[in-house]
């Protein structure tokens, strides 16, 4: 009975992948604006759905086996999509990029491997410098994926591991595996041993991997993240040129070059410079600049009671949301309240930074959780202007994007990064728990200000009660 689902014409085939291609394009166009983004999601949903059935409908001998795996691997990421917290996202997707990173390693082997190989001549040359390119990317981003997992979920330090003279030890590794690749070429050409040359690239792209990833500190892992996603695309788009497979190949070129651009906003947002970021050597997760709490003063404390009488009396509000709000989820919450306080004619606006929390659009996700109106929700480069006319900022678990020492101090590790003003408004209240710094590790003089005062307390507990006051 499955033998009928292998006699699918190809023409069918065809069609399906250009369909899933134009669902892939339209899904990143609606991802771009979170009014669109639902809509975006679902032609993602749709297109990848469309392209798994003619993929494994249209082209497969062996049916049966792929739908094993295919059970599998969907029960697992059933499982994992329900276990996974929201805050635990970027280390799930760096995982995610390590799988297609191995599967472009596997093709590629059994590619090269494979007895049923017809190419000869140029054809044969073309082929083998896919395969060996293909490889070369899949390893890379199979071990820097695995690396980026292991900081981001703490199991490796944050801290950059700096080896001496390590920028020329990656050139050296550069020119060792274009060396083997023409071994590799010349090799499959002749009939040779072309395994070798392509096992010692492996091991020594699996070894760049690595050192390229442990050497980027906690501060720059985001777009290390987005950098390995875009290099996932590339491994995908060279695994479709391997197996002949256009879609792949589109599917690919559209997931290298959005994380291309993504991880280039991430670097303008950060003001880093990309190449910066990937020679490594930046933030550390226990960074020591930016002054200790004891060097700047005393913090002065606040009450919910006093911060909703504060509240009460302003006419322009601003939320700046953070890690924090993600953590304590008090997404819901803050948005009673600031249906409360439009109610009541003030003006509640939401300032939201590039990379607040710990994914791109971690924020807009839980603000549209929590259905706060799009329009009051705006980008940094939107608002900048507008904290002298704020009279409450109030900051929830965010530390590092509201850190004024990233204008005041070139020697602190987010030294540049543009932040988002809060302290020119009248008066800004911080909700945190303790004095703990955020992601890059810096202590946060936003704190110690005169017109700054510390709502302690997990920031969904300090909300509400701020709620009951109102
Ligand atoms: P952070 O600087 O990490 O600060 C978060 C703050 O939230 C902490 O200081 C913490 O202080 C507080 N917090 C944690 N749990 C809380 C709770 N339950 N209730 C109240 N407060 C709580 O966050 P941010 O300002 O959003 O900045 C983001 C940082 O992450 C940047 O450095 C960015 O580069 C980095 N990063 C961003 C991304 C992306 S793409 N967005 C990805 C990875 C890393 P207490 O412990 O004292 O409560």
């Amino acid at each position: 009975m499955l033998e009928i689902f292998t006699d699918i014409p190809e023409g069918l085939v065809t069609v399906a992948y250009i369909a899933a291609s134009i669902l892939f394009i339209l899904a990143l166009g609606g991802l771009s604006h979170p009014e669109t983004a639902r809509r975006g999601n679902l032609y993602g949903i749709i297109g990848m759905l469309i392209a798994l059935l003619a993929a494994t409908l249209g082209v497969t001998d062996n049916f049966e086996l792929l739908l094993v795996a295919l059970i599998i691997g969907s029960s697992i990421g059933l499982w994992l999509a329900k276990k996974v917290q929201m805050t635990q996202m970027p280390e799930l997707v760096a995982i995610l990029h390590s799988l297609v990173g191995l599967a472009a390693v596997l093709v590629g082997f059994a590619n090269s491997l494979n007895p049923n190989n017809y190419f000869s001549g140029i054809e044969l040359t073309i082929h083998d410098i896919e395969t060996y390119i293909g490889i070369l990317i899949g390893a890379i981003t199979f071990s820097g994926s695995v690396i980026a997992f292991g900081k981001l979920s703490g199991l490796i330090s944050g801290n950059p591991l700096i080896l001496p003279a390590r920028h020329w030890l990656n050139l050296a590794l550069l020119l060792v595996v274009i060396w083997y690749g023409r071994i590799f070429v010349l090799e499959s050409a002749s009939g040779g041993d072309a395994l070798t040359p392509l096992i010692v690239m492996t091991v020594l792209s699996l070894l760049f991997g690595i050192h390229m990833v442990m050497a980027i500190g906690g501060a720059d892992m985001p777009v290390v993240v987005s950098m390995l996603n875009s290099y996932s695309g590339w491994a995908a788009a060279a695994t479709g040129f391997m197996l002949g497979n256009d879609l792949l190949i589109v599917t690919g070129a559209l997931v290298g070059s959005s994380g291309a651009i993504l991880s280039y906003i991430m670097c303008r947002a950060m003001n880093r410079q990309f190449l910066a970021v990937i020679a490594g050597g930046f933030g550390t997760s226990s960074g020591s600049s930016g002054g200790s709490s004891e060097d700047q003063g005393d913090v002065v404390p606040i009450d919910p009671s006093e911060t909703s009488s504060l509240l009460s009396d302003a006419k322009e509000v601003m939320i700046i949301p953070g890690y924090g709000m993600a953590v304590a989820q008090a997404q819901h919450i803050v948005y009673e309240i600031t249906k409360k306080l439009r109610e009541s004619g003030i003006n509640v606006r939401f300032g939201i930074h590039p990379v607040a929390g710990r994914m791109p659009g971690h924020m807009n996700v839980l603000l549209a959780e929590a259905k706060v109106p799009y329009d009051i929700v705006f980008e940094m480069d939107e608002i900048t202007e507008d904290f002298p006319n704020v009279d409450v900022s109030i900051v929830i678990g965010a530390n590092d994007i509201v850190n004024p020492s990233a204008q005041e101090e070139p020697d602190s590790p987010i030294a540049g990064m543009p932040v988002l003003e809060v302290w020119k408004g009248r008066v800004t209240i911080v909700l945190k728990r303790s004095m703990a710094t955020g992601y890059a590790g810096v202590q946060n003089p936003l704190f110690f200000k005169e017109n700054t005062k510390m709502l302690f307390g997990d920031a969904k507990e300090s909300l509400d009660a701020v709620l009951k006051n109102l």
